[in-house]
């Protein structure tokens, strides 16, 4: 949602690296900027509306007051608030010697706010967050009350900002990640978390000079440090330029554990492509790859999973799948119940993550809750995990991201390892979630005696072959394809996607897609279901994407397509090569190569993405930022 990074050292500056990790995390929220640094002239804050090229320009126009060895920076996806430069973080207390910033909701901020108002506090902010900083200074004068604090102590020592942070985060409700910084206290920072995520860089740095750093996300540390601790919720640490200390909200210390990040930076880079979305989109058939081929026991047909904590038993004992997810993921859910009943032959269900924890589900112990996330940090997955484990549920995580929180809750993590996806339009990510799915369907039809060891031999050489089978998609001919019609439907108003049983997810995919990037309002729609009310807005200027690539459910789209036409509707025809219908029923085709019906939707969803992406470009719009979407939505 936010993106956060801090620094505190003992020689240099920080605010190059603030601004260098800040763009690293653009992606969680790009709609203002702000950094505060301590210098000699004491606190400095600057704030800009817009995305942070604006803040580095005023920066490198009224540059701050020297080098700083402390500070803070943040970019703001609103929540709480206008898209203003008072609603920017970082916030700050009535004194201006403590400085805030937050990523998360405070729901009970205006009860704070009232009482903290009571008592004379003035808030030059609508946001939940600058109420934080209020409370903490309320706090502070309460435990310096008795013996006035003389400000900083020896390194790591306890401080009274510490409990004051403690005190005040024990009466916040809500999910946060904050970051606090004071004055009086120059040499720490200090970072609390509940539902929101935030990682600790250890030093020293990659130069060897002592310092700390916070971030939302690891990639934005791996200039300078490899050793990272994920703060847990509830937790609260103390960074200073040698140590970190970590307690719980109640002060208890905790056992501090940190682990060295082996991914390479570069990986999260473009890497010459204009764009991340466009990068991420051609390194499918590598991403695809990587998510399956070392899983793979071709001779046993079946599938091992490392670290994979359910048994053959407890996969026999379930009886039910529930998956939750949202956006994309939850379009990679709709493929997987097709891959579970069929491959694994257990009943599954599929819910928006949102709207799953508002419809009593039906508990059960017997159920595997399966949650997909891209970024492993969705409130609503998370929320919609927790219920289902409170039901009874066993819960198994289908996430990108290492480490991050819903793995860290799940009895069970099934990882894809597509890579860092930046772009925030989710391409790679969703056709590892389609192998992933397809894997777990594999694993769970073998250990349940669902799928003999012939047709578990089969499904694994379906998904061998399929990378080569990509090949022709990333050809010149193909990429010039798309890009004519996309050149040809650019100027559309809106569109309709149309798909069949195991397509119709990716019926949903490809209009997401579209939506998303290019802002043409789009619907995807199951192709049966057109008769029922969307066949009244087809006319000559409605383009239509028929998904009907060979397979059980070919010959029923192809009725529908022939509604379509006969309608006059533009028709742009998913299909296989050598079709004979196509050069007969469709204006524009684009061909995707044959594979099982099982694997054609992460073949067919390729083109889709590039046609959004193509139309996006065409219609002068940034594909890996669209506007009011964050990468990752850790809000309800
Ligand atoms: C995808 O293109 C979207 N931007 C969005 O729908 C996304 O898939 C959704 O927010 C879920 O994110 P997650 O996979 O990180 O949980």
């Amino acid at each position: 949602m936010c993106g956060i990074f801090g620094a505190v050292t003992r020689k240099g500056d920080v605010t190059p690296a603030i601004l260098a990790g800040l763009a690293l995390l653009e992606y969680r929220g790009y709609d203002s900027a702000g950094v505060a640094v301590f210098t000699e002239r004491g606190v400095e804050k600057r704030r800009r509306v817009g995305k942070l090229e604006v803040l580095r320009e005023a920066l490198h126009r009224e540059g701050f007051g020297g080098p700083a060895l402390i500070g803070v920076g943040h970019t703001r996806w609103a929540t709480h608030g206008g898209v203003t430069e008072e609603n920017a973080h970082p916030h700050s207390d009535s004194s201006g010697d403590l400085v805030l910033v937050h990523n998360g909701i405070i729901e009970n901020y205006l009860d704070l706010k009232r009482e903290l108002a009571a008592k004379g506090h003035i808030f030059r902010s609508a946001t939940d967050s600058e109420v934080l900083a209020h409370a903490i200074e309320e706090q502070l004068a309460r435990m310096e009350a008795p013996a006035k604090e003389s400000g900083t102590k020896t390194a790591g020592d306890e401080t009274a900002l510490e409990r004051a942070v403690r005190a005040t985060m024990r009466e916040a409700r809500g999910t946060y990640a904050i970051v606090v910084l004071h004055r009086r206290f120059p040499d720490r920072i200090l970072v609390a978390r509940q539902d929101s995520p935030v990682v600790i860089g250890i030093g020293p740095d990659v130069h060897g000079n002592p310092a700390s750093f916070v971030a939302s996300d690891v990639p934005a540390l791996l200039a300078h440090t490899r050793k990272v601790y994920y703060l847990r919720d509830g937790e609260v640490a103390t960074l200073t330029a040698d140590r970190v200390t970590v307690r719980r909200l109640d002060g208890e210390l905790v056992p501090f554990a940190p682990l060295e990040i082996r991914w390479d930076a570069a990986a999260a880079d473009r890497r010459g492509y204009p764009h991340y979305m466009l990068k991420e989109i051609e390194e499918q058939p590598d991403a695809v790859a990587q998510t399956s081929f070392d899983r793979l026991d071709d001779d046993r047909g079946d599938v091992r999973f490392e670290d994979f904590a359910l048994g053959d038993e407890r996969l026999r004992a379930i009886r039910r799948v529930q998956i939750v997810a949202c956006g994309t993921s939850l379009h990679a859910g709709l493929v997987g119940k097709f891959y579970l009943e069929h491959l694994a032959g257990l009943p599954t269900e599929c819910d928006y993550a949102s709207e799953f924890r508002y419809r009593s589900p039906i508990p059960s112990g017997d159920v595997l809750a399966v949650g997909i996330s891209q970024s492993g940090e969705t409130m609503d997955t998370l929320k919609a995990l927790g219920e289902a484990r409170t039901r009874g549920a066993s819960v198994l995580g289908i996430c990108n991201v290492r480490g991050s929180s819903i793995p860290r809750m799940s009895d069970a993590v099934l990882y894809t390892h597509a890579g860092p996806e930046i772009g925030v339009a989710s391409t790679k990510a969703f056709t590892c979630q389609l192998v992933a799915l397809y894997l777990l369907a594999v694993r769970l039809g073998r250990a349940r005696g669902h799928l003999s060891q012939e047709q578990g031999r089969e499904a694994i050489r379906a998904l061998r072959v399929l990378r080569p089978r990509l090949d022709p998609l990333f050809s010149d001919d193909a990429r010039e394809n798309v890009h004519r019609i996309a050149k040809r439907f650019a100027g559309a108003r809106d569109f309709l996607f149309l798909g069949r049983g195991i397509n119709y997810p990716i019926a949903l995919e490809g209009a997401l897609k579209l939506k998303e990037i290019s802002y043409i309002h789009a619907e995807g729609y199951p192709a049966g279901e057109m008769k029922h009310g969307p066949i009244a807005m087809i006319d000559a200027t409605l383009p239509v994407v028929v998904i009907a690539t060979q397979g059980r459910d070919r010959e029923k789209t192809l009725n529908q397509l022939e509604q379509v036409k006969a309608r006059g509707g533009q028709v742009i025809l998913v299909a296989n090569p050598g079709d004979p219908e196509a050069e007969r029923l469709a204006d524009e085709v684009i061909e995707v190569p044959a594979t099982t019906d099982e694997l054609a939707p992460i073949v067919n969803v390729i083109p889709l993405q590039r046609l959004a992406y193509e139309i996006a470009v065409m219609r002068g719009l940034s594909p890996d930022s669209p506007r009011n979407l964050a990468k990752s939505v850790t809000v309800e």
